[in-house]
């Protein structure tokens, strides 16, 4: 039905259920439709010509705007906590703390530099940070069918903005759930605002914002897209939710994290840099 499924990227655990889903979805219309996505690694590349693409996080990290020392510190925590991250024998129980610690750890460090807000854009502007290919189609057409597109992301929301306004694709439908930072009034990075999100509590932080989904609830069918097992519960604030297609693009150690990510998402996106499938599958839905 959709040619772009039959791709080499795409696995799929039960290829009739998502027909399925796609159909209900299609015979409901595309003014019942949500998407929710994650930011890092689902939005923006993993890796272009063999070199790895930066986080929201690492835009910063190795940006201008960062002591060399610190540099040093944050690269460390990174090699620490990235790979518990993504480690499959462990369970999202025994991550958890170990998150909070990251994300604890490198927001301290960050807040010392003294990070000054007008300075941002050119941090973004000179990283190595690349929305998918297909993004301008992805955003374009959501915006088009005024299809309200939620990101999702335990990045840094400051950051995150950037990169889409510096795309061009910061259309009025989109809106960020993040991190945001907090700046004193001469523009210096005090501190972040509100709750932590790290990539495990995504579900905390969909509960926090009620009055969100509550405005979207005639929205009943939801495109869900992360990279991460704790993208999932993303949607766990959606009011009465009738669908939900979840894609995930499996980026790094493939071939342990296959079953896994084939047991909870629909479609699995192997080492798949672009948006094509999910763009082909918005196209049938509009
Ligand atoms: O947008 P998303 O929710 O994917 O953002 C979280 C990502 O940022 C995580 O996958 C994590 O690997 C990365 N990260 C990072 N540096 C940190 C904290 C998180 O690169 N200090
Ligand atoms: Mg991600």
């Amino acid at each position: 039905m959709i040619p772009e499924l039959s791709n080499p990227s795409v696995l799929m655990r039960d290829p009739q259920r998502v027909q399925e889903i796609l159909e209900s979805m299609v015979k409901a219309g595309s003014n019942t439709l949500q998407v929710i996505s994650d930011f890092d690694m689902t939005l923006t590349r993993f890796a272009h010509n063999g070199k790895r693409c930066p986080t929201c996080h690492s835009i910063l990290d190795n940006s201008k705007l960062i002591s060399e020392d610190c540099k040093e510190k944050l690269a460390g925590l990174l090699n620490t906590y990235y790979p518990i991250e993504i480690d499959s024998s462990r369970t999202v129980e025994e991550k958890l703390p170990l998150m909070v610690e990251w994300w604890t750890k490198a927001h301290e460090l960050l807040v010392a530099q003294k990070i000054r807000k007008d300075l941002l854009s050119v941090a973004v502007r000179e990283s190595g940070a690349m929305l998918r290919e297909g993004y301008q189609l992805f955003f374009d057409h959501l915006h088009k069918h005024s299809i309200p597109l939620l990101i999702f992301s335990a990045g840094i929301g400051d950051i995150l903005e950037e990169v889409i306004h510096q795309a061009g694709v910061f259309h009025p439908n989109v809106k960020v759930f993040s991190n945001y930072m907090d700046f004193d009034e001469s523009g210096v990075l005090k501190a972040f605002k509100g709750e932590l999100i790290h990539v495990y509590n995504k579900r905390e932080g969909a509960l926090l914002n009620p009055g969100h989904f509550q405005e979207l609830r005639t929205r009943r069918n939801v495109l869900l897209m992360g990279d991460s097992i704790g993208d999932l519960t993303m949607a766990d604030g959606v009011q009465d939710m009738e669908n939900i297609l979840k894609i995930g693009f499996l980026n790094d150690k493939v071939e342990e994290r296959k079953q896994p990510y084939l047991n909870s998402y629909d479609i699995v996106l192997i080492k798949d840099e672009t948006l094509e499938v999910p763009n082909a599958i918005l196209l049938y839905l509009t």
